[in-house]
């Protein structure tokens, strides 16, 4: 019996795919399709599939051309499935030509016609998109621009800052058009990403959900749990999309982080300290007081994520400690006191300290190096260090096109979207916000 491979994502399955698995099915008896997996995917930078996994499994079922269908999930993967299945011919279509050549070693290689003029990236151009309005156009806002390339069905068409000027200059580079007021601005768009300073982004998320628009803001969320509750009330009202652009809470590694300690590989949690300090010029507007700068709005919202995911939102207690210049905190150290753990993290904006992160369990600890934020790698260590793991994941360009991916496919689908980041962990997040502006247990150093 003669043996066929062939391997392909298979996003929306058209009549390209089927040409093809039809044809490779013709040059054997027996075919073997590898359908790769979301993740495998999302390593080799393919982050716009539109189907899952188990979607474009069954769509290969469904052309009756396969014989047997094989998931692939690692580099390298294809030499071993010829061996393991003793394949005679691997099959590809022609846009491959060359690139497999090296498989000429194990099983003979087909480089099959391309249909033309149909592709997967073609029929995600044409579903429906999301037109997403900018405002504020400083340098997060640059970076999302960067960012968002990489994240198909959605259209960035303006920007908004009160600033004609700045507006104009970040929309002439960018390809945008200035909007000259928020209500142009919403008429432009179905969503807006809001990357002004923190303390607008109430106001601005407000009239956005109040004109109907989804919101992904930046973080910090808002800085009062009141704020944040009438928010997530009026996003939940008019059936919106409300998400926090917290780029941790939506890297692959992050999630893995998560699931693993809660399935309680080292065993119960008593701590967690988590850091992240970046030296800032002293006239930048992050540390200006009256724009509500400081350690704490600007970064304290990236150790909380870990802190509220192992530990949860009820503690008893917390504690800051505060190196003030110039009315805002250079540095703060903040210590939470839970029911049967602890949890501390250290924000800086004119201190240095070592940016990592360990999480503390009765059987073992986890140690994320800096930047732990941008999660790509951590440890699991033991007593005996012979049960250490080491994990590795991707975590591409600047982190943010996980999050916009989220939030697109959030808005086209109208997912549900608290589930990397939940009502209650955002309300909490602006609940220690507040408290620490109120002076609540701050105390200077
Ligand atoms: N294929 C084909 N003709 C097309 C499109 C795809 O013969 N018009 C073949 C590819 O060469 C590959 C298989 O179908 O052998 C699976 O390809 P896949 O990457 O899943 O499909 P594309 O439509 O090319 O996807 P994308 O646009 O995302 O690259």
């Amino acid at each position: 019996m003669k043996k066929v491979i062939t391997y392909g994502t298979f996003d929306l399955l058209h009549q390209g795919h089927i040409n093809l698995l039809r044809r490779a099915r013709e040059l054997g008896d027996w075919l073997i399709v590898g359908v790769t997996t979301d993740n495998f995917d999302l390593e080799r930078g393919k982050m716009n599939t539109c189907d899952n996994v188990m979607q474009r499994i069954e769509a290969v079922k469904a052309t009756g051309y396969a014989d047997q269908i094989i998931i692939e999930e690692y580099k390298g993967q294809k030499i071993d499935d010829i061996q393991k299945y003793g394949v005679d011919i691997f099959a590809i279509g022609s846009d491959w030509e060359g690139r497999f050549d090296y498989l000429k070693e194990y099983c003979e290689v087909v480089y099959l016609p391309r249909t033309e003029g149909i592709s997967s990236t073609l029929l995600r151009e044409e579903r429906p998109s999301v037109q997403i309005g900018i405002i504020g156009t400083g340098s997060i806002a640059r970076r999302f621009t960067d960012e968002a390339r990489y994240v198909n069905s959605l259209f960035l068409t303006a920007a908004y800052n009160p600033d004609s000027a700045q507006c104009h200059t970040f929309c002439e580079e960018r390809g945008l058009t200035p909007a000259a007021s928020l209500d142009e601005l919403f008429s432009r768009c179905t969503a807006v990403y809001i990357a002004s300073p923190h303390y607008t982004h109430y106001e601005y998320a407000r009239r956005a959900l109040e004109a109907g628009r989804h919101v992904l803001c930046e973080t910090p969320f808002v800085l009062h749990r009141k704020e944040a509750e009438q928010l997530l009330e009026t996003a939940r009202r008019r059936n919106l999309v409300l998400m926090l652009a917290h780029k941790t809470a939506y890297c692959p590694a992050f999630g893995h982080l998560v699931s693993l300690l809660k399935s309680g590989e080292i065993g119960e949690i008593v701590e967690v300290n988590a850091s992240i300090t970046t030296l800032t010029d002293e006239t930048s507007e992050k540390l200006d007081s009256t724009r509500y700068g400081g350690s704490m709005n600007e970064n304290a919202c990236f150790p909380l994520l870990p802190i509220f995911k192992l530990l949860g939102t009820q503690w008893r207690n917390i504690n800051f400690y505060s190196k003030m210049k110039n009315g805002v905190d250079m540095y703060t150290k903040a210590v939470f006191l839970y029911d049967n753990a602890v949890a501390s993290f250290q924000v800086g904006l004119g201190v240095k300290t070592e940016g990592n992160m360990v999480i503390s369990g009765t059987r073992g600890y986890v140690y994320v190096p800096a930047p732990w934020w941008k999660t790509d790698y951590f440890e699991l260590r033991f007593e005996d260090q012979n049960r250490n793991k080491k994990f590795f994941y991707p975590f591409m360009g600047e982190g943010l096109r996980y999050e916009i991916k989220e939030f697109v496919s959030c808005v086209l689908t109208e997912g549900w979207f608290f589930s990397k980041l939940t009502e209650r962990e955002l309300t909490a997040m602006s609940q220690v916000q507040e408290q620490y502006l109120e002076g609540k247990n701050v105390y200077r150093i």
